[in-house]
């Protein structure tokens, strides 16, 4: 079940650029595609660099490393490369804030790592 949480004020998301946020101890990544939030992971799938030196146009983003291009309505990677599809996270617009489905970023978390619980 969704469980959008606030994360930032819309105003911090710049056209172009890649804004990080938490949400639920994770780091994200934000970017506006035609004025609209889109929340994805933080780190390249590619070789793990940070997503925040990316750019974005129109619909791609570039991660700043190796130049691989990601769709951000799809998480597909650009041809030739052969790497896991971005992770992408449910956002939208809440007054003048970003919300972010918490619970995606749970089922799917950002750094590919599941957490293993240890209730002994
Ligand atoms: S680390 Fe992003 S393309 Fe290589």
């Amino acid at each position: 079940m969704a469980d959008f949480r606030d994360v930032l004020p819309l105003e911090a998301l710049r056209p172009g650029l890649v804004t990080p946020a938490r949400i639920d101890g994770q780091v994200i990544a934000l970017a506006l595609v035609d004025g609209q939030p889109r929340a994805f992971q933080s780190l390249c799938p590619h070789d793990k660099a940070s997503l925040q030196g990316g750019k974005v146009e129109g619909c791609e983003l570039h991660c700043p490393r190796h130049f691989a291009r990601f769709d951000l309505s799809t998480g597909k990677v650009s041809a030739g490369w052969r790497v896991d599809d971005l992770r992408l996270y449910p956002a939208r617009i809440a007054g003048d804030r970003v919300e972010v489905d918490a619970d995606a970023v749970r089922q799917n978390p950002p750094d590919g790592a599941k957490k293993v619980w240890d209730f002994t």
